[in-house]
């Protein structure tokens, strides 16, 4: 049932979902795996789509954590207002927009599914940036991608890119990892 809504968002608009189809668990859990759910305080979620991800990281995160998603499609929106989690805010807005919701704080991780390839070239430099600038010392921003077309622009903004890789996901994924 969730594949359907997915799909169908994805033949309204393909660019901006940016996928057929939600992420495997494969993808989500080797997205978390450099998370250090003792230490964070404030996760960031771009682009959450129906959540599947959202909900791993409530379920692993502590009490007093905070997890901010922003996802710019109303109906996935609807879908994630049913996760009753107090820890959870949601955004229906651009993560473009995402400093003017932060009020100043500075977060631990920002994991991302954002189809960046889609973006045109200054709306995808002005995401990179805004993300390295909410990203406290030692954060790490976390982005899977279906290919390695953002890899050089990621090299250039942050200090070190790792990138992982999983076959288990349709279709396959990178993982890239960035540190300040
Ligand atoms: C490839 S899907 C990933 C969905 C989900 N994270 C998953 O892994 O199954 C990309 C998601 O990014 C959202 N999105 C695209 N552009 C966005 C933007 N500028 N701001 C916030 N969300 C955006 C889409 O609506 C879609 O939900």
């Amino acid at each position: 049932m969730e594949k359907l809504k997915f799909i169908k968002e994805f033949l309204k608009n393909w660019r901006v979902v940016g996928s057929v189809t939600p992420s495997s668990r494969f993808l989500m859990n080797k997205m978390i795996v450099p998370v250090n759910f003792e230490r964070a305080k404030i996760i960031v979620e771009l682009g959450p789509g129906l959540g599947g991800l959202t909900k791993k990281l409530l379920t692993r995160m502590n009490q007093e954590s905070k997890l901010l998603v922003f996802e710019i499609n109303p109906d996935f929106c609807r879908e994630l207002e049913k996760i009753n989690d107090a820890r959870l805010q949601i955004f229906n807005t651009s993560a473009l927009g995402l400093t003017d919701y932060l009020k100043g704080e500075k977060v631990d991780y920002v994991l991302s599914g954002l189809p960046l390839t889609n973006f045109d070239d200054e709306a995808r430099s002005t995401l990179l940036q805004t993300v390295k600038n909410v990203l406290r010392p030692a954060a790490i921003y976390i982005q899977f991608q279906y290919s390695l077309g953002a890899y050089k622009e990621l090299q250039s903004i942050f200090n070190r890119v790792s990138i992982k890789f999983t076959l288990l996901n349709i279709p396959p994924a990178f993982v890239y990892q960035c540190y300040d």
